[in-house]
């Protein structure tokens, strides 16, 4: 038995949901943060949590005790949307931005996506997964104890595969909880020349099959765009991945409005990710359909576009979520801090509402906020403790790293 009292902290940032999964409008800003506040943890599991001078329950000399009476305490970041296994890096197409060119032209002229599958299709399932391991452990230094990985750097049966079992292998090896997204439509390989038709057959036919009776992933993903797949072609991906079990997600209306978000509505996906160029109609879809619209403010920042809008979203009652997408393309960061600080300055979310984004609604992102996202009984003690006088200072103290302990399951990790 393993018993931890975190004691007396400033604030406990508990986004208390009181038994809902996630969070919509106003109700993203209510963190229900209790000051000088304790977490009683048994076996990896919060127990309870209130305010020190109210605790009943007593400690044993089996009981760690950390006093955080100069730390907060927020629950573990979800990060719901990643790329992190890759290979490679893009730092070129960084300098072409910086000239001019924008995400496209450098994806039309053999860049993108398409160079990084190129260094997958030649990395061994070690040097991935090598490579994967060293950025978990970085992501949890910021404070991020669940993350949801996808493929679509091989785009062909070995080196999907091969990309899904390097995350099954994560999953089971490393302390971060890690959830697995089938995202073989990505982009269309040069292999299949302009013939999109002919790639969406393969991954019909062949590798959607496969991947469900393997049960290698969670969800799957289309990349709904235009010049990638059309949302027609998402529609029957997602649907066939469903008949696996796989629930749908879609990037959606990233580039353009391409009826991304209609997409996602309509197949039932849990979320629509990226919606910078979302219209009225899919805003109103999203809301219909209880999806929740998982937004990627660090993409926007790092390719220089416009950003999703956030405002309009909360207010009309679509439950957001905020993550990193981290990827050597479009955002080399996981920092969900700095992910707060670009939502807080560019999309005027408020700190309240981009740490409920954060946390609880990337969780339910992941469909996994009965077990993480929250401070509450009965959840995982899943917890990022920050060296800062209150809440607002993470996201408001940014480019920096103010994290000072994450506990994954009960247990403190050293670093
Ligand atoms: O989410 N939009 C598609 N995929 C990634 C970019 C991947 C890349 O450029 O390598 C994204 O932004
Ligand atoms: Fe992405």
């Amino acid at each position: 038995m393993m018993e931890l009292l975190i004691q007396n902290a400033r604030e406990v940032v508990t986004v208390s949901s009181s038994g809902k999964q996630l969070k919509r409008g106003a109700e993203m800003r209510d963190l229900g943060v209790i000051e000088r506040g304790s977490i009683f943890v048994k076996d990896g599991i919060i127990e309870w949590v209130g305010r020190e001078a109210d605790r009943a329950i007593d400690t044993s000399s089996e009981t760690d005790i950390l006093d955080a009476s100069d730390m907060v305490v927020l629950p573990g970041f979800v990060d719901s949307h990643t790329h992190l296994v890759f290979a490679g890096s893009r730092e070129n197409e960084f300098s072409l931005r910086a000239e001019g060119k924008t995400y496209q032209e450098i994806a039309e002229a053999g860049g993108g996506i398409w160079s990084t599958v190129k260094e997958v299709r030649v990395a061994t399932k070690k040097e991935l997964k090598r490579s994967a391991e060293k950025r978990l452990d970085e992501m949890m230094k910021h404070g991020t104890t669940t993350v949801e990985i996808k493929s679509g750097y091989g785009l062909d049966m070995d080196n999907e595969i091969k990309m899904l079992e390097v995350i099954n292998d994560l999953e089971k090896e490393h302390y971060m909880t890690v959830v697995s997204t089938f995202l073989g439509a990505h982009a269309v390989p040069p292999e299949y020349g302009k013939n999109s038709g002919e790639y969406v057959r393969f991954l019909l036919d062949k590798l959607t099959p496969y991947v469900g009776k393997k049960q290698l992933a969670r969800f799957s993903d289309v990349f709904c765009e235009n010049g990638y797949f059309n949302a027609l072609q998402g529609e029957h991906l997602l649907n066939e991945g469903k008949k696996y079990g796989m629930q749908p997600k879609v990037h959606a209306d990233e580039l353009g409005s391409s009826g991304g978000a209609e997409l996602a509505a309509k197949v039932g996906a849990i979320s629509a990710d990226h919606l910078e160029c979302v219209s009225e109609k899919g805003i109103d879809a999203l809301r219909e359909a209880n999806v929740v619209a998982t937004l990627l403010p660090g993409v926007s920042f790092f390719l220089g576009h416009g950003y999703a809008p956030a405002r309009k979203l909360i207010d009309a009652g679509v439950p957001v979520a905020l993550a990193s997408d981290f990827n050597p393309g479009s955002c080399m960061s996981f920092s969900m801090p700095m992910m707060m600080t670009i939502a807080c300055t560019q999309m005027r979310m408020t700190p309240e509402e981009a740490i409920t984004a954060c946390t609880l609604n990337g969780a339910a992102a992941l469909g996994l906020s009965n077990r993480v996202g929250s401070i509450e009984a009965g959840k995982v003690a899943d917890l990022a403790i920050f060296n800062v006088p209150n809440y607002r200072y993470v996201p408001y103290n940014f480019g920096t790293n103010l994290l000072s302990k994450v506990i994954k399951q009960g247990v403190i990790l050293e670093f």
